[in-house]
């Protein structure tokens, strides 16, 4: 016997035709959008990093001056660096890592010093030694400051032996 299925009509087949070349059109218009997505955010996160390369420079932006009040101290970490406003409303740029054996040195807010975990070496917000076994000071790096912008120069940490102004970028 006969089984009793119904055939395409001449209408059917073209419509289904249609209907699959819609649903490719709205797969390959859904595997577009992703795409441009992806490339999006691949070059938002690029724009978004505060790193660039000027003439032997590596500058970090560190943020805007009206971030930044006297007493603050700001890590960065993408420099290695701490950013102090002091109380002149100066800024100084010092290295993170420890002058006696290079352990990172954090900032103690409610002491107000910078407190190496290794040997027990202190150091003021000035990045001056206060307890040995550390005999200078913390590094420091050059900052500048344009239309508000503060820009940090990583690209050589500065040794010395004691704290001047001169080390220090005024707004
Ligand atoms: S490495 Fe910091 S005190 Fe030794």
């Amino acid at each position: 016997m006969k089984e009793n299925t119904p055939t395409p009509t001449t209408t059917e087949i073209p419509r289904r035709h249609l209907l699959f070349s819609w649903l490719w059109k709205c797969v390959a218009a859904i595997g577009i959008l992703e795409l441009s997505w992806v490339v999006g955010s691949l070059f938002h996160r690029r724009s978004r990093n505060r790193k660039t390369k000027e003439e032997g420079s590596i500058i970090i932006n560190a943020g805007m001056l009206d971030q930044y009040k006297p007493g603050d101290v700001k890590a960065v970490p993408e420099g290695k660096f701490y950013l102090v406003c002091l109380e002149d409303g100066s800024f100084l740029a010092l290295s993170r890592t420890c002058t006696h054996l290079g352990c990172s040195v954090p900032w103690h807010e409610e002491q107000k010093k910078f407190i190496c975990p290794c040997h027990g070496s202190t150091f003021d917000e000035h990045g001056v030694v206060l307890t040995p076994p550390a005999i200078r000071p913390l590094d420091y790096f050059p900052v500048k400051i344009e239309n508000g912008l503060i820009r940090v120069d990583i690209s050589q940490a500065r040794r010395r032996d004691s704290f001047d102004a001169s080390q220090t970028q005024h707004s």
